[in-house]
């Protein structure tokens, strides 16, 4: 017999279907609740509350584990490719390298943008932030592409949209970085495979041919895969919520970078190295810090530390310190932040208050410090890893669509003024 939970309320009882994923993860189904009580549940910041039924990730934060379609995420990232990734994140198999090959002529075919796109970059001021920017850049795809705007397309009109974006992403990117250093823009090489591409288009110049160290692509294709889904996080559940309403593909998206960009979530990246540099700047205390992140009366909190899931460590941050060291020992660096950083960890590690909140190192802690030793300046951290979290997004939304799953909207529970007349401006 399948299990069921019970609930009392206001003496009655209700029985409610238990569903268990194929990890035996439990939810209890409330989706009748309102329909048979009428009350609802009350979850804010939905810690508790399973929002799908999703076959792309797994993740158990209480040990550490995290695949993508049941492949683990250390095999992936050491064995894989970041367009492989992808492939598997949006289709559900790991591709044939026929498939492979073909998804990447694809995507090569359309990495150019529209060249009426470039005005775009001319009307942004020179220091406006790159995340507002890709935000709007990606949404304004669907001007140029109004195919994607019909919410019922066919299997290959959708697809054509899906690597569209794919391939125009790190051109958009890259751009997006040269037209802040006032360079001319760099166009794409289609010989090269997906990352060398961007790396060449973002640190290339117009005037010479410039060679990329094996080392350094392969360390972009690790953090581009470690970063590619994370299940129904902020940005995650933004795009889906948004496309929900059958709003297209880019929109979806662009509402996805928006919720990517705040410090809590993808922003801390940028946030983990303006902390690390205030605080060498500030004699390099790193005790005096960790107190203040302490202090419940200092909003300071030690960025790059906690996750919402992870309670015990988060394994890409695991995968991304090595992967850091290795970086900086390739390129010969020694960056100051690197030991404050290790300093921090080490220090946060041992103290009762985030031994006791089960507070660990993030993706984010280390991740800037390598992007950063690559020649990324710190306000191209977030686009980064929205360049990275592309697949994911689009597999999630693609997933969605596909369960023809209903508008979302969630309930509430009204605390405002009960019902009053209104009064005249002249008697108030
Ligand atoms: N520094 C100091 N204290 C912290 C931190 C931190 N980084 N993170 C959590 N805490 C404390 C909270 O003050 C709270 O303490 P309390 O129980 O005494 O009130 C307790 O730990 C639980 O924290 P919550 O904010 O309730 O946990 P939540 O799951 O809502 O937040 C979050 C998770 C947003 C990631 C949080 O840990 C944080 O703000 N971290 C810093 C920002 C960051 O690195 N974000 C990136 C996350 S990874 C990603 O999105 C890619």
């Amino acid at each position: 017999m399948s299990e069921t939970a019970s609930i009392s309320l206001n003496g009655k009882s209700y029985e409610l279907p238990v569903i268990t994923g194929t990890e035996n993860e439990q939810g209890i189904d409330i989706s009748k609740l309102r329909d048979v009580s009428g009350a609802i549940t009350v979850d804010p910041g939905y810690k508790n509350t399973g929002a799908t039924k999703s076959a792309i990730t797994f993740l158990d934060g209480e040990v550490g584990i995290l695949r993508y379609r049941g492949y683990p995420i250390e095999q992936l990232a050491e064995q894989s490719t970041f367009l492989e990734v992808a492939y598997l994140l949006i289709y559900g198999e790991l591709p044939s390298s026929e498939t492979l090959l073909d998804f990447r002529k694809k995507i090569s075919r359309h990495t150019l943008i529209h060249e009426d796109m470039k005005k775009f970059f001319d009307g942004f001021p020179s220091k406006s932030h790159p995340m507002g920017q890709l935000s709007c850049l990606v949404g304004a795809l669907s001007a140029f592409y109004p195919e994607s705007l019909n919410p019922n397309p066919s299997e290959e009109e959708e697809n054509l949209t899906i690597i569209k974006l794919l391939a125009k992403m790190p051109t958009i990117v890259s751009w997006i970085y040269k037209k802040s250093l006032g360079h001319p823009v760099i166009y794409p090489r289609n010989e090269l495979n997906y990352v060398h591409n961007f790396l060449n288009m973002t640190f290339g110049q117009i005037t010479e041919d410039i060679s990329i160290d094996k080392s350094i692509v392969s360390a972009m294709h690790k953090l581009l895969i470690l970063h590619a889904d994370h299940e129904q996080n902020c940005s995650t559940s933004t795009v889906r919520i948004v496309g929900s309403s059958n709003a297209n593909l880019y929109a979806s998206i662009s509402a996805g970078i928006s919720a990517l960009w705040g410090p809590l979530h993808g922003g801390a990246n940028q946030a983990v190295i303006e902390m690390l540099e205030n605080i060498k700047n500030d004699g390099g205390n790193s005790a005096k810090w960790l107190a203040k992140a302490k202090d419940k009366n200092d909003p300071f909190r030690l960025m790059g530390f906690g996750h919402r899931v992870y309670k015990n460590f988060d394994p890409r941050a695991k995968i991304i310190k090595e992967a850091c060291d290795e970086v900086l020992e390739k390129l010969g660096i020694n960056d100051p932040v690197l030991n404050i950083a290790k300093e921090l960890e080490e220090a946060a590690l041992k103290d009762q208050y985030f031994v006791d909140r089960k507070l660990y190192p993030n993706v984010d802690f280390y991740s800037g410090i390598i992007y950063r030793a690559l020649g990324f300046p710190t306000d191209m951290f977030t686009v980064l890893f929205a360049l990275g979290r592309l697949p994911g997004w689009i597999a999630q939304w693609k997933e969605m669509k596909a369960n023809k799953e209903p508008i979302g909207r969630p309930r509430q529970i009204y605390t405002g003024s009960t019902t009053r007349d209104y009064v005249p401006l002249d008697q108030r």
